[in-house]
């Protein structure tokens, strides 16, 4: 198969979120299978281009006015055009927040059609992803059907519903198979006006992570490298190194990682209950987070200076956004706490797992399918063919964080034999694309049949 991807994050070069991850880890997974990947972004200003390998000129090209000038070069492998429209749409903002989000990007949807066809490209599948390039379904639906793109498919996939379900619901209309990143979160938005209609093409595929960019064995942000085999005093090297990089000091005591946007999702209350909660049974935390909101900003600066005076030594938040980092704190914490109050996927929590670090979670969308609480889902996870993984709760109160993490630190303190069982554990789970490509191909081959 051809598969075109037209989105607007890709990690590493533009990432936000675990949009970024995603497109480039599937298209990784799906080009391994020996299918033909492509995909169509944005040239931001921003732009990483230090991860772009053989970067080059491709051609020019001019849409509704505008010059276009197209670029070509290699991300982790893949092919990637970068289109750079004259009219400065993408000289200001890093992906988001360049002025009018809805207008730059219906103009790079629009433009980046024109282009597959003006390029010949001829994809058998264009999977475009939420509400950024949701436009791609129905533009190709209503102005593409009679020329050279008229054999493409349209895969649409929700990553998170929260933003532009007007684009979304349009999107679910014309698309030929809609999915969402995990059968959880599948089932919790399967009412929602944009979704209920198209119910007979919406399907829920767990996202991946990508096993050689998230890879303790290969990892040049870590001191020590690892693999289950010598998992514990890896991460005590991990372990050492944030800690002298953060002034921390006491590297016997158990390390809550915290690595998120920080936004209503990602259960802002909750996070802060369970820092101070941690910090009181003895433990210890390190947050990294960015706030796209100032506001929320200033008050995690607000409160990681009261935390300074009160508990100098065993906490620290970094309020930036720093992939070096996170690979650090990944490696050496002992938990992973996401307390999301909805969450469609998730990713923090499988690279969590690689990693050796043991989830602590809310039991929502993915992180419902992914963590499987050691005292409460066993049968849950034989059922899959897997051992319990973490710590998990139902509430989205106080009360509910408690119950996980304090089941979480007693089990680092009264058992190291145990515990390191349980790393050993999480390590060996397969939470790559190895299976959910094979979905993905499955339903783009459906969405050919269906010509
Ligand atoms: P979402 O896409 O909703 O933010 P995911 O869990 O799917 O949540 O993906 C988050 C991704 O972004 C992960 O790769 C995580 O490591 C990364 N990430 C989140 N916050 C930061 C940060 N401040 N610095 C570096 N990486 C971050
Ligand atoms: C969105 C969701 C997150 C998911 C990611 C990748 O950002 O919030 O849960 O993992 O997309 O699909």
């Amino acid at each position: 198969l051809h598969v075109a991807h037209i989105a607007v994050e890709m990690a590493p070069v533009a990432k936000v979120g675990g949009l970024g991850d995603v497109v480039t880890s599937l298209s990784r997974a799906v080009q391994d299978l020996n299918h033909n990947v492509d995909i169509v972004l944005p040239k931001y200003d921003c732009l990483n281009l230090s991860n772009v390998k053989n970067f080059h000129h491709h051609k020019n090209y001019s849409f509704d006015g505008t010059e276009i000038h197209v670029w070509h070069g290699k991300v982790e492998g893949l092919s990637v055009f970068f289109l750079e429209p004259q009219n400065g749409f993408f000289n200001a903002g890093c992906v988001y927040g360049g002025g009018n989000d809805a207008d730059r990007f219906g103009f790079f949807c629009h433009a980046a059609l024109e282009f597959l066809l003006q390029n010949g490209s001829q994809p058998d599948i264009i999977h475009c992803h939420d509400w950024s390039s949701a436009p791609v379904a129905w533009l190709l639906k209503e102005q593409y059907t009679h020329n050279g793109l008229s054999q493409a498919r349209v895969v649409f996939t929700i990553h998170n519903l929260e933003y532009g379900a007007h684009f979304i619901g349009k999107a679910m209309q014309y698309a030929d198979k809609a999915t969402t990143v995990s059968p959880s979160y599948a089932r919790e938005v399967a009412g929602d006006a944009a979704v209920a209609p198209h119910l007979h093409k919406f399907h829920g595929i767990i996202n991946g992570i990508d096993p050689d960019i998230w890879d303790p064995y290969n990892d040049k942000f870590i001191p020590v490298s690892y693999t289950s085999g010598n998992v514990v005093p890896a991460k005590r090297a991990a372990k050492n190194a944030l800690q002298q990089r953060l002034g921390l000091r006491r590297d016997d005591l158990p390390l809550l990682g915290i690595i998120s946007r920080l936004t209503h999702q990602k259960g802002i209350y909750l996070i802060k209950h369970a820092i101070w909660r941690t910090l009181e049974r003895g433990g210890q935390v390190v947050l990294l987070g960015s706030a796209p909101d100032p506001q929320v900003q200033n008050d995690f600066v607000n409160f990681s200076n009261q935390l300074n005076c009160q508990h100098h030594d065993r906490a620290r938040f970094c309020l930036s956004y720093d992939e070096p980092l996170s690979h650090l704190i990944y490696a050496a914490s002992d938990f992973i706490l996401v307390p999301s109050l909805f969450e469609p996927c998730g990713l923090t929590q499988l690279i969590a797992m690689r990693y050796g670090s043991i989830p602590v979670v809310r039991k929502t969308g993915g992180l419902y399918d992914t963590v499987f609480d050691v005292d409460h889902d066993k049968k849950r996870a034989l059922a899959q063919g897997l051992e319990p993984n973490g710590f998990s709760f139902d509430g989205a109160d106080a009360g509910g964080v408690d119950y996980a993490l304090n089941r979480a630190i007693s089990a680092w303190y009264e058992s190291h034999g145990r515990f390191d069982y349980l790393r050993k554990t999480v390590m060996e789970q397969d939470w790559s694309w190895n299976r959910p490509a094979l979905d993905y191909l499955e339903l783009y081959h459906a969405a050919r049949r269906s010509i």
